[in-house]
C-alpha cells in the first residue's frame, strides 16, 4: 500500500505573521489525519521559521524549487545539500510555473531532480499538459516526454525514490479541476509506463495529482486508484482547507 501524501506548495505567499498562524493551525488539527503524510513547502526564507515550528510533529518540509547545483558562484540560488542541512525532506522540480514563468525545461529540470537526489532529498517531480496541449489530444506525449527526461538521465530507480505530481496546467489556479475520471486516466498512463520499465517502481511510487484541489473536491480524486494524494495550492494557505483535505485521505 502506497502511504497517501497531501503536500501544500505555499508559493510566493506568506509573512512571518501568517506563516505563524498557519502552522499553528495545522499542528492544532493534524490529529485528525490518521493516514496521509503531511507535508508543506514554504518559500525558502520561511524554512527555518516552519521548521522550528514543526519539530516534534508529524508534519515534514520541503522547498518549492533547487538549483541544480552542488555550491559555487550560482548567484540567487539555492542548493540542494543546503535544504537537506535545514532538514527538509522533499523538493519540489519542475513545477508549471517554474516551467512557463522561467523557462525551465525537461532537460534543466531532470538535472534539478538529479541534484536534490544526490543531496538526500526526495524529489517531487512536477508533469502536466497545457489546456492547447489537451485539446491537442498529446498529453500523454507531453507527460511521457518530461518523464523520460528524467528516466533517461537518472534510471528508472531514482523515479521509485521520488514522487511524481500530476499538475494539468489548466487546472492550476484556476478553480478548474480535472474530474476524478480525467485525473485518473493520466496517473494510469504514468503508472503503466513506468510499469513498461520497472513494475516494483510503478507500483511504490506515489503520484500526486495538484490543480484546484480543495477540502470539497479531494475525497473523490483521492479515492481513483492511482492518484496517491494531492499537491495543493491555494486551499493549502487555509489550515482548515489542507487539514480537510488530509482527513479526505484517511483510511
Ligand atoms: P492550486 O491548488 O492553487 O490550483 O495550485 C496547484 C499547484 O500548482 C500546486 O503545486
Amino acid at each position: 500500500m502506497r502511504q497517501p501524501l497531501v503536500a501544500g506548495n505555499w508559493k510566493m505567499n506568506g509573512s512571518t505573521d501568517s506563516i505563524t498562524a498557519l502552522v499553528d493551525g495545522i499542528k492544532a488539527g493534524i490529529d485528525a489525519v490518521t493516514t496521509a503524510e503531511m507535508v508543506v513547502c514554504p518559500p525558502y526564507v520561511y524554512i527555518p521559521q516552519v521548521a522550528a515550528m514543526l519539530q516534534g510533529s508529524a508534519v515534514s518540509y520541503g522547498a518549492q524549487d533547487v538549483s541544480d547545483q552542488e555550491s559555487g558562484a550560482f548567484t540567487g540560488e539555492v542548493a540542494p545539500g543546503m535544504l537537506a542541512d535545514i532538514g527538509c525532506k522533499y523538493a519540489i522540480v519542475g513545477h508549471s510555473e517554474r516551467r512557463s514563468l522561467y523557462g525551465e525545461n525537461d532537460a534543466f529540470t531532470a538535472r534539478k531532480f538529479a541534484a536534490a537526489r544526490k543531496a538526500g532529498l526526495v524529489p517531487v517531480l512536477c508533469v502536466g499538459e497545457l489546456l492547447e496541449e489537451r485539446e491537442e489530444g498529446i498529453t500523454e506525449q507531453v507527460v511521457a516526454r518530461q518523464l523520460d527526461a528524467v528516466i533517461s538521465l537518472e534510471g528508472i530507480a531514482a523515479l521509485g525514490a521520488a514522487v511524481i505530481a500530476y499538475e494539468p496546467v489548466w487546472a492550476i489556479g484556476t478553480g478548474k479541476t480535472a474530474s476524478p475520471e480525467q485525473a485518473q486516466e493520466v496517473h494510469a498512463f504514468i503508472r503503466g509506463k513506468l510499469a513498461g520499465f520497472d513494475r516494483a517502481v510503478a507500483d511504490k511510487v506515489r503520484i500526486l495529482y495538484g490543480g484546484s484541489m480543495n477540502a470539497g473536491n479531494a475525497a473523490q480524486l483521492l479515492s481513483m486508484p492511482d492518484i496517491d494524494g494531492g499537491l495543493i495550492g491555494g486551499a493549502s494557505l487555509k489550515p482548515a482547507d489542507f487539514l480537510a483535505i488530509g482527513v479526505a485521505a484517511n483510511a
